[in-house]
């Protein structure tokens, strides 16, 4: 199905910049612990906005993303980073306000507080989300009763023939981009691919699933601060046998040939989740970028009407408005996309949209260059796969790439 191009400008989430000036949170990100870790964003946030005049920093742009990423901690921060070295805004007032918040209308010191009473929340929340879901996941675990126990280990017979048949050559010796590219839809020349994943019996009985979940007593998670509905899958218990071997088994050999340049073949972590958008519900989704270098989503049902996803540029700015080309569901299939692609969506007009997404990491890639924040990050330790960077001081050395020489 051909995209439409030139579609409505998605709107923009019109939450404030907040510096993180916290010491604590400072110091958290110095520490450098466990097998997987976090990048703590904020403390990046911080640098830049206390960044004296001549220095590097965020341009305007960069940070009114990285004001959407607050408040959607999935997003991830585009625009141009260290390139920008030389952009520099007014410098601090004798008030001591930074000159990105100053640039934002950020005058008085009430103002200023705020800001910084805002980011202290923040801070203390992101500090705290991955102790919240590991109790969540513990009391799902001993009092949930799965409607379909049989859908928490994926089996050949959830995915579309199509599918199987793709993944079979993509593991085969013949296999290479060009083959590849004749049995997937090419979306757009933005990378965008789109095939069939499970069939239409696994989505329905998925979607009861998560149905059975929503109404049961179960603590709840929400995939981020924008999505107020949906199911985050690791705390339902679906990492382990279902996300993480379709991940290595069969979503690897397709990216691996389709983004190589993105750590497509060295995919070690993810976060997957599944959204809901319905009439008085969640409808859209502001434009973003997905934490992630590379994002499955598949549309996994019910009926509904509009609701198209809309996509930008590659790590592209939102000033001026940029032209997007809009893209319409297709049951069952997926849409793969890099995570640094800017997209959204657009309202639901009717019925429930239920997708699965799936943000897939390469820490060979990230560890080099956040892309939260297009900087080496400094991390903090974390439970599970956290954000999906690792390092090398548990011994030997991580197997990295250089990001430079990717771009
Ligand atoms: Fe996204």
């Amino acid at each position: 199905m051909a995209p439409k191009v030139g579609g409505k400008a998605p709107s923009e989430s019109s939450r404030k910049m907040s510096p993180n000036l916290l010491g604590g949170a400072a110091a958290a990100a110095g520490l450098l612990l466990g097998p997987r870790r976090h990048h703590l964003f904020l403390g990046h946030l911080q640098r830049r906005l206390h960044a004296p005049q001549g220095q590097a920093r965020a341009p305007a742009g960069q940070a009114r993303q990285a004001a959407r990423s607050e408040r959607f901690p999935g997003g991830t921060v585009g625009g141009k980073g260290p390139a920008a070295a030389g952009e520099t805004g007014p410098a601090e007032g004798k008030e001591g306000i930074p000159p990105a918040l100053r640039q934002r209308g950020c005058r008085s010191e009430d103002e200023f507080k705020a800001v910084i009473q805002e980011i202290e929340k923040e801070v203390q929340r992101r500090k705290e989300l991955s102790c919240r879901s590991r109790e969540r996941k513990t009391i799902i675990s001993q009092n949930y009763r799965p409607k379909h126990p049989q859908l928490y280990a994926l089996q050949e017979s959830f995915l579309a023939p199509q599918f199987l048949e793709t993944v079979n050559y993509c593991t085969s010796k013949e296999a290479d981009p060009q083959g590849l590219l004749t049995r997937v839809a090419t979306i757009s020349d933005k990378r965008i691919y789109r095939l069939p994943v499970f069939s239409k019996e696994f989505c329905q009985a998925f979607i009861e699933e998560l149905e059975n979940f929503e109404q049961s007593e179960m603590p709840k998670g929400r995939p981020n601060s924008m999505n107020n509905y949906g199911v985050l899958l690791n705390e339902l218990g679906m990492d382990e046998a279902f996300i993480t071997p379709l991940r290595e088994k069969y979503l690897q050999p397709l990216t691996a040939l389709l983004y190589p340049d993105c750590g497509g073949g060295h995919l070690d972590s993810h976060k997957a989740f599944v959204v809901k958008y319905a009439l008085h519900e969640d409808l859209d989704l502001s434009s973003h970028y997905d934490n992630a270098e590379v994002t499955l989503n598949v549309s996994l049902g019910k009926e509904f009407t509009e609701g198209n996803l809309y996509f930008a540029e590659f790590r592209q700015d939102t000033n001026p408005v940029p032209k997007y080309i809009e893209v319409e569901h297709v049951l069952f299939h997926g849409l793969f996309h890099r995570g640094g692609q800017m997209h959204g969506a657009l309202p639901v007009t009717s019925g429930e949209r239920w997708n699965l997404i799936i943000w897939m990491r390469s820490s060979a890639v990230r560890n080099q260059l956040c892309p939260m924040c297009n900087r080496e990050p400094e991390l903090v330790e974390a439970e599970g796969f956290g954000d999906g960077f690792t390092s090398s001081l548990d011994g030997g050395q991580s197997d990295t790439v250089d990001v430079c020489a990717l771009i």
